[in-house]
């Protein structure tokens, strides 16, 4: 089989100009918040992004740059004057923080109301309830993908690789909501590839590259590869290097039936469902309908 490749880029896309389409009905325009400490350069192309596609989206873009060694209260003074700040709909700290940061501390100083990333303990645990609130936008994502290329997702056995906060564990409580049967897998477990072989929607996030090898798929499969690993790629010049994700593509695209690829899968998702859930956040602040996108 050649596995059909999932176009993140063009759902994503689509989405966005569903939620540009929806902006101009709310009250207020929407408002969008991001905190970036320090100057990692793959976060700091991450908020390029975000700024570019939130304006593209017809909302306000709100930019905090703090530096590297900004102190913890530095850190919850932005993010409470932000919470106070009425124009502000939506606030993501963009993550990792530097070490010397209590980020967990940061993210409970996020008002619920405009929890955009879904990370605070209300957001997680109104999903943990079944209960509407604002979803984390990377799983959204995949299940987003998966749905456009399977349908209904019923009764699939959806197996998770990872168990992190922002992708794994609330993947699984999304994956359970479309009625999928989850298993998540991670570092302990045994015979990882037997497991693999039996899920029907596979989820990669587990940070390491190309770990998952095609003999691990079941033929026909939808693989759904979250991660993003930088390696050195000699074949395009000394010192060069390339993007890949947590699945070997080229050996899986023998047994899968779709495959998402990195770049240009589940990536622009996740800043596409950011938009989402701002628009979200932003009618329910200003008491209108949540509109559908
Ligand atoms: N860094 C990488 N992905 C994400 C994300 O989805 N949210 C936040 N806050 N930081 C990130």
């Amino acid at each position: 089989m050649n596995a059909k490749s999932i176009d993140g880029k063009a759902c994503a896309a689509k989405l966005r100009a569903s939620i540009a389409s929806k902006v101009s009905t709310l009250p207020r325009q929407p408002g969008l918040a991001v905190v970036l400490v320090g100057d990692d350069p793959a976060s700091q192309v991450y908020v390029r992004n975000k700024v570019r596609q939130t304006h593209e989206a017809g909302m306000i873009s709100v930019e905090r740059l703090l530096p590297a060694d900004a102190s913890q209260q530095q850190v919850l003074d932005t993010v409470a004057a932000l919470n106070q700040d009425n124009a502000v709909d939506g606030i993501l700290v963009q993550l990792p923080l530097p070490p010397h940061l209590d980020e967990a501390a940061i993210i409970a100083q996020i008002d619920p109301a405009k929890d955009v990333d879904g990370l605070t303990t209300t957001s997680a645990g109104q999903l943990f309830l079944g209960k509407p609130g604002l979803r984390p936008c990377t799983p959204t994502g995949c299940v987003m993908l998966a749905k456009d290329a399977l349908g209904d997702l019923s009764g699939k056995h959806c197996v998770i690789v990872g168990r992190s906060i922002l992708v794994g564990k609330p993947a699984a409580l999304l994956f359970l909501e479309e009625n999928c049967t989850v298993t998540i897998a991670h570092s302990r477990t045994t015979d990882l590839p037997e497991l693999c072989r039996s899920a029907d929607i596979l989820i990669a996030a587990v940070g390491r590259a190309q770990m998952i090898k095609g003999s691990w798929i079941k033929p026909g499969a939808c693989v759904i590869d979250v991660g993003i690993n930088r390696i050195a790629a000699p074949e395009k010049g000394e010192g060069a290097s390339r993007l890949v994700g947590d699945v070997d593509f080229e050996d899986a695209q023998e047994n899968a039936g779709f495959i998402t690829p990195v770049p240009g899968g589940v990536g622009p998702m996740t800043i596409a469902c950011l938009l989402r859930n701002t628009l979200l956040a932003a009618a329910c602040r200003q008491g209108v309908e949540a509109p559908s996108v």
